[in-house]
């Protein structure tokens, strides 16, 4: 593997992170909600770990993200921290604990940094949000912003097509980034939208914007770890590159081990006490 100017740190800051923005290198950010596949990404030295709200979806099963709860991210980010040494850990706040007033989203960030030791928080949203956003941020939290197709406003938008395909909604989504660096966000994640709205974003802002589907003149990407892997088999948008298909090799593996313990093969002499 080449080797990258950042790839020996010891522990990815968000410091770092603007650095890489500055310097050009690219951000590798993925999702991951357990200690075991958390590990294995920080061996990897990814740079950035999600702990997505889209843990709804892939973990629990759930159509939206909206049942998540703090206590179910908060359960699952404890997890992820456990594993990790070297990249920065943040943790999606999930839907309802901060839209409503300032003190409820900075309370809700406090639990998630307090109870889990993760490295930062992220939240939907642009102008609207932006009282939160000041608030955590004036308590040393930092904040990652999301940009674009925002999974918790799903009943508002009604479809999961991208955004931003006419100029208002990119006027509206290149003024909401505008704010979030404004009020101090460290990033910003741009789900879903046309790349030369991504890339005039990304060229407007001097932190770095980190995209899903957003094209690459953005300063990172970020996949969902399921989705990669192929583990999950219903969801293939355009932008998703699968680098593997585990849900194949699980299938077969456990096909394989239903077959050796039907026919006694297992456990053979070796294999008992
Ligand atoms: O929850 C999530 O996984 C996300 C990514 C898709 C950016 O927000």
């Amino acid at each position: 593997m080449s080797d990258y100017l950042y790839r020996n740190v010891n522990k990815v800051t968000t410091n770092i992170l603007q650095l890489m923005r500055n310097q050009d290198e690219k951000i590798a950010m993925l999702t991951a909600y357990d200690y075991s596949l958390a590990k294995l990404l920080d061996m990897a030295k990814i740079d950035v770990i999600l702990v997505g709200d889209s843990a709804a979806n892939v973990m629990a099963g759930y159509k939206t993200t909206l049942p998540i709860t703090l206590d179910d991210m908060i359960y699952h980010a404890c997890s992820v921290v456990r594993a990790v040494e070297r990249a920065l850990v943040v943790v999606d706040l999930p839907f309802g604990t901060y839209q409503g007033n300032s003190k409820e989203a900075l309370h809700s960030a406090i639990r998630i940094m307090k109870e889990s030791g993760a490295d930062a928080v992220k939240l939907e949203g642009g102008i609207e949000v932006r009282e939160s956003i000041e608030r955590i941020i004036s308590a040393g939290i930092p904040v990652m912003g999301h940009l674009g197709l925002m999974p918790q406003s799903i009943n508002k938008f009604g479809t999961y097509a991208v955004r931003a395909t006419d100029p208002k909604e990119a006027e509206k989504i290149l003024s909401d980034a505008l704010v979030l660096q404004k009020y101090g966000c460290f990033s910003i994640v741009l789900e879903k939208i046309p790349a030369h709205v991504a890339a005039q974003i990304t060229n407007e802002l001097t932190i770095p914007t980190i995209g899903i589907g957003a094209g690459n003149q953005v300063n990172g990407q970020v996949l969902v770890l399921h989705d990669m892997l192929g583990i999950t088999q219903q969801f293939s948008p355009r932008f998703l590159r699968r680098y593997h298909n585990l849900s194949e090799e699980i299938i077969r593996a456990v096909g394989n081990y239903i077959e050796d313990v039907k026919k006694c093969d297992f456990p053979n002499d070796k294999e008992q006490y």
